[in-house]
């Protein structure tokens, strides 16, 4: 959502035109540093019969941006061999990784093995088994802001009532949250010189000496590489650091390297777009999720390596990936070690050396104390195979073709076939138009406000384009999420490109936010704007946006609230903020994870290092349709910059204030959608079990008018048709691939606990190895809810 979400900005921005006899305010609450400089003025200046307006793409691109197939986008982390097509090493991994695919097998060995839980019991894989995510039901609740069950308690297996958690139509308002349950507590003591890990249970004031669950819902590992950051809260940071998840903000953290087979030098990394790096090498320290407290990746080192690979499990011979390490007489686990494994993967430099490192007063070899290196590089380079990109939508996308203004004029409806009649077996009846519908209401930007005076294809570039819901405002391209990769480095949309360009930072926008004191139903009453010159003043004090004048007649300002914010983190009001800050929290070092706050603390002059892009006010013909240049070159309305007309940039646009109001609280990862029809229960507290109930939740506004809640959500007025074709759209984003387990996404045998019984001990469910052929029978979807279903 960065550009193309501005288009809300017309009738946000003409609310303040249409609301008379509010002057201009002029409190001044603290003023800042450069808050006392003087407001900014500056004017937009159509020419006559142009009238202002968010600046459509340029002529001959699509007025919006549609879903496309996600094989149309190159995977960050696997590179193509540009001659044979084939899958190849990212070159700034070669100084690394010796052989891709040996570093993807070990991945997928570390990715799903039990033993590198402190308790043998708990791999990555145990919360992300499933469609890349958690479906278990018993032991996952984490008690939320308040600390307590609320009724529950921690053993409590969750059933279809319980759903929705908040609901206000319902009455419903549960701080609980769907998490997912790790290791019980425990302090970590050593490791034997056989690999046996030795912990002194502990009690947790909430858990006692239960499985303790996670305070957010386990978002999937498919498709985990596309993203830019990761986690809800985006703390996995884009650069991989080799040891903690936190990049370049831990200027201490480096590995090791072998400066020759007798010495070993330190050696700092900054692998960028390897967020799923910087993530891996979290939760094998995390102590609710797999780790005794105190335990050490050295030390983790130390024990997987004198341990057989997937000892305790059982590994099909026509693994994808594994079937050639399985042990040729069955049994359990890989007929090889870790250590071999990692000789074989990474470059000699990275492990070759007798000499010992000392670490925390101990002495280990270089192998063990790179281990968290290898283990982020691997599993980042195995979730990089775990591309989810062939569902029927992607198939069907694949064909469409668009004229100019936004028609299909060619498409193949029948590839979404399948998905009517898996759904009519399970006596689910829905028809491909239902499908092409909710991929309308989805895509497409909202509905234009009845605008008299202006002709249907003045509204929003044209005829039908302002058909839809705007779920691409955030949930945009191929990627289904403007948090990824590609949308915060090169753009997805061409206002993007255009900013990328001009030298803005893609990472950051700026944008009116609307104004919560108002209705936010749709449609707005949207006067158009008379041409001429306008006047337009940024208020320091009130970190806003007021037209002052119209054609020079002066007019009763409104300040608009004008905030910069995370591109790709939103807050769609899912809990207050309060219960969790998301992007809004702080780093282990006291710094802002967002990045517009962390650049407003760390850089003394924000302005000069970093351009934000901002959706606001340009020039538009009477028709809607042709970008119009603005007749004069426009002045940054935010910090006086000359902005370049070629590119018609939004008069907004300009470097980051040290000071000036930021949108990043209560703000959230938007998460991608493919296989969402098996990844439930839904959002950071997994509060809803169905699709159903999230459509019904967008339908609402949102059930938190936060306020850093954007205009966009707001109350839908959606039919029940409209509601059960969005969810027909997102069922049709399955992958068979992923629903039926077949490769890449077949996998080792997994013991998963599951909750206790009445004398303490774990309830256990084996999830049964599977081959590349994948099983006959489908996993099921959470608590085996029909998605269509409210409840
Ligand atoms: C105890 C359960 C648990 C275990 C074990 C676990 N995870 Fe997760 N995982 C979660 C939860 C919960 C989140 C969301 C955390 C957040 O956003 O703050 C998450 C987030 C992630 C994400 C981020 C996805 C996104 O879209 O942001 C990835 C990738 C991931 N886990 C991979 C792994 C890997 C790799 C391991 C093993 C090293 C692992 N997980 C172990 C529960 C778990
Ligand atoms: C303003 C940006 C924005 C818009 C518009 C938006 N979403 Fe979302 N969506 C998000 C964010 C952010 C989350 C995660 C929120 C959280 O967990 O707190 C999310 C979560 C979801 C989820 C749950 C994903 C999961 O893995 O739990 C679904 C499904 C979803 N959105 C579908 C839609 C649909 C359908 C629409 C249109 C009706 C839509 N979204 C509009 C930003 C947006």
């Amino acid at each position: 959502m960065t550009r193309i979400v501005s288009r809300v900005e017309p009738w946000a921005f003409t609310l303040l035109l249409a609301v008379a006899g509010c002057g201009k305010q002029t409190a001044d609450a603290g003023p800042t540093a450069e808050a006392v400089a003087e407001d900014l003025v500056s004017t937009l200046n159509c020419a006559p019969g142009f009238n202002k307006f968010i600046g459509p793409p340029p002529a001959g691109v699509l007025p919006f941006v549609p879903f496309a197939s996600l094989k149309t986008v190159e995977n960050p982390v696997i590179g193509i061999n540009r001659v044979t097509g084939a899958p190849a090493l990212r070159a700034d991994l070669a100084s690394y990784v010796a052989d891709m695919n040996a570093a993807i097998q070990l991945g997928k060995a570390f990715f799903w093995e039990m033993q590198a839980g402190s308790d043998n019991k708990v791999a990555c894989a145990t919360c992300h088994f499933q469609a890349g995510e958690d479906a278990r039901a018993k032991n996952q609740l984490n008690p939320g802001g308040n600390g307590v069950f609320d009724g529950k308690s921690a053993n409590y297996a969750l059933v279809a009532a319980d759903f929705p958690f908040t609901d206000p139509a319902l009455g419903r308002n549960g701080d609980n949250v769907a998490g997912s349950q790790g290791v019980r507590p425990s302090t970590f003591v050593s490791i034997s010189s056989t690999g046996v890990e030795t912990t002194v249970p502990g009690s947790d004031p909430v858990f006692g000496t239960m499985r303790q669950a996670t305070g957010v819902n386990a978002p999937s590992t498919i498709n985990t590489v596309y993203n830019h950051r990761n986690f809800f809260n985006g703390r996995a940071q884009n650069e991989f650091n080799g040891i903690n998840p936190f990049g370049s903000r831990d200027p201490s953290a480096h590995i090791w390297y072998a400066s020759s087979t007798t010495t070993v030098a330190p050696l700092s990394v900054t692998i960028t777009n390897a967020s799923a790096a910087s993530q891996a090498v979290g939760p094998p320290l995390n102590p609710v999720e797999m780790s005794a407290a105190g335990r050490t990746f050295p030390e983790l080192g130390k024990k997987l390596l004198l341990l057989k690979p997937l000892g305790l499990q059982t590994v099909s011979p026509t693994d994808s990936v594994l079937g050639a390490l399985v042990a040729k007489k069955g049994g359990k686990g890989l007929n090889t070690t870790y250590g071999a494994m990692i000789q074989k993967a990474f470059q000699p430099t990275m492990w070759n050396s007798n000499a010992p490192v000392t670490l925390n007063g101990k002495a280990y070899t270089l192998t063990q104390a790179n281990f968290s290196f290898y283990w982020g590089i691997a599993i980042m380079l195995y979730e990089a195979t775990l591309i989810a990109d062939n569902s029927p939508m992607d198939q069907y996308a694949a064909t469409r073709v668009f004229d100019a203004v936004g028609n299909v004029t060619a498409e193949n409806v029948a590839l979404l076939n399948p998905v009517v009649s898996r759904l009519a077996a399970e006596g689910i009846n829905i028809t491909t138009n239902d499908i092409l519908y909710g991929l309308e209401l989805f895509e497409k930007p909202i509905p234009p406000p009845n605008v008299a005076g202006l002709p249907p294809s003045a509204r929003f570039g044209g005829t039908g384009i302002g058909s839809g819901v705007g779920c691409n405002f955030c949930h945009v391209g191929a990627e289904t999420t403007s948090a990824s990769v590609r949308n915060l480095t090169a753009g997805v949309e061409a206002g993007d490109m255009a900013f990328k360009a001009a030298g803005f930072d893609l990472r950051m926008e700026r944008m009116f936010m609307g104004d919560r004191t108002q209705p936010v139903v749709a449609p707005q009453p949207f006067p158009p704007v008379p041409p001429g010159t306008d006047q337009i003043v940024y208020d320091n004090g009130n970190y806003a946006v007021n037209v002052t004048s119209i054609s020079g007649v002066a007019v009763p300002a409104r300040p608009m609230k004008v905030n910069t914010y995370d591109v790709g983190w939103y807050d769609v009001g899912v809990r207050p903020i309060l219960e969790n800050p998301g992007v809004g929290g702080t780093d282990p070092f006291g710094n802002p994870l967002s990045w517009t706050e962390y650049f407003q603390k760390v850089f003394a002059s924000p302005q000069t290092t970093f351009k934000v892009a901002g959706g606001g006010l340009t020039c538009i013909d009477a028709n809607g349709n042709p970008v119009v240049p603005p007749a004069a070159p426009l002045t940054s309305v935010f910090a006086g910059e000359v902005l370049d007309p070629a590119n018609n940039l939004p008069i907004i646009s300009g470097g980051l204030l040290k000071t000036e109001a930021t949108d990043v609280a209560g703000s959230f990862k938007t998460p991608h959608l493919r296989n969402i029809e098996f990844t439930g229960p839904y959002f950071h507290s997994g509060g809803k079990s169905t699709l159903k109930q999230v459509i019904e939740f967008y339908d609402d506004g949102g059930n938190f008018q936060n306020a850093t809640v954007p205009p966009i959500i707001r109350p839908l007025g959606l039919t029940p048709t409209q509601m059960n074709a969005l969810v027909a759209f997102l069922v049709s984003l399955t992958d068979d691939r992923v629903r039926l387990q077949q490769a890449p996404f077949d996998h080792p045998e997994l013991i998963v606990p599951a909750g206790q019984d009445a004398a303490g001990a774990d309830i256990t469910t084996t999830i049964p190895a599977v081959g590349a052929t994948g099983s006959a029978t489908p996993i099921s979807r959470f608590l085996a809810l029909n998605p269509f279903a409210a409840q």
